[in-house]
């Protein structure tokens, strides 16, 4: 029976049908997603730190206002995807405390330091421009609610984009120290940045499945692949440089070949050993306890409106 509700499902997913959270789903598919979507709740949530350390420091009333709302955006991009994943059964307290006692995985790139200004200009430029990159596609993930939660999290991120392009422009165009400053960061950011799309296809393990289930539409590699494309030529019109004396442009397909990432480093920051990865599970643990007055009002009050309905 088993098998011909997967040989059904496996159908469902061949036809480009949307699955839903009532219906019948392999355990595999549901562990896969409750996975994927958790760890990228995670990764908005924690991603609001190298950013939001930099609000009260905005060179300007303008750029503090766009930050603000940006890493607003985040925030609430973690809470759409943990209700995501709320809809297959996982509850948000459970991976909470997951993230919490360092059991979790997020994006690599968010254990990296925010060392000047400029940095939010290059995350919002890069970061969100790699995010972005992988996560139209996912807009047509088969998963119903996760597709759907994406759609909106894409337009938010290419604000996002945009507000970090013109943070860099600003300062590539500005004066001698500004334009250095840019070049900094984009020599600190690009390659975390590459590792975004995680592991190359060779060594990724979830890719074949996720693929045969419609969740990925693009390999790893790929999906690298078009962001260097895409990131190349705006790099140019910046007047900047990207920090790989390798990158040249293929004359046959037009594709900017890159060179090797230092894949060393990405295994030692998803293990815990990145520069900030301690001081991201501090301040968010930090900022959890902190918070604990307003969880326990807001049950207080919901058990004070329940016993008054009740009455
Ligand atoms: N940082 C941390 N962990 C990573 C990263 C990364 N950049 N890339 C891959 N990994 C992890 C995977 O989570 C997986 O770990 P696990 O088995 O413990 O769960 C392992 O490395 C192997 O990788 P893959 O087999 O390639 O994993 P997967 O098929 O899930 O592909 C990918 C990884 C592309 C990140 C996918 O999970 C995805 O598209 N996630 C949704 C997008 C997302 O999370 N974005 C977060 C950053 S963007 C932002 O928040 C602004």
């Amino acid at each position: 029976e088993d098998a011909e509700k997967m040989a059904n499902f496996q159908t469902r997913i061949d036809s480009e049908d949307r699955i839903e959270a009532n219906d019948w789903m392999p355990e595999a598919y549901r562990r896969t997603l409750v996975r994927q979507i958790s760890q990228h709740a995670h990764s908005e949530i924690i991603g609001q730190l190298p950013e939001g350390a930099w609000i009260t420091r905005a060179p300007s009333l303008r750029r503090k206002a766009a930050l603000l709302a940006k890493v607003q955006d985040e925030c609430g991009h973690g809470l759409y995807l943990y209700a995501a994943a709320e809809t297959l059964n996982a509850s948000r307290e459970a991976l909470m405390d997951q993230l919490m006692e360092g059991k979790a995985k997020y994006s690599s790139i968010f254990n990296y330091p925010t060392m000047t200004w400029a940095d939010i200009g290059a995350i919002g430029w890069l970061v969100d421009g790699a995010a972005i990159m992988n996560q139209i596609p996912l807009c047509r993930c088969s998963y119903g609610p996760y597709a759907r939660a994406m759609i909106r999290v894409c337009k938010e991120e290419s604000f996002h984009q945009r507000q970090g392009f013109e943070i860099m422009m600003t300062l590539a165009k500005g004066s001698a120290r500004q334009k250095a400053m840019a070049q900094d960061a984009l020599n600190r950011w690009w390659w975390p940045s590459l590792m975004m799309f995680g592991p190359p296809d060779t060594d990724s393990q979830h890719s074949d499945q996720s693929t045969r289930w419609k969740i990925k539409r693009f390999s790893n590699d790929e999906l690298r692949q078009k962001f260097v494309d895409a990131t190349v030529p705006q790099a140019q019109f910046l007047g900047l440089t990207l920090p790989d004396p390798d990158l040249r442009q293929d004359e046959v397909t037009g594709n900017w070949i890159y060179g090797e990432i230092d894949w060393e480093e990405f295994k030692q920051v998803i293990a815990g050993n990145g520069p900030c990865n301690q001081d991201r599970l501090a301040s968010r643990r930090k900022a959890h306890e902190e918070g604990a007055w307003v969880r326990e009002a807001a049950a207080a009050y919901a058990a004070r409106q329940a016993s008054r309905n009740a009455a």
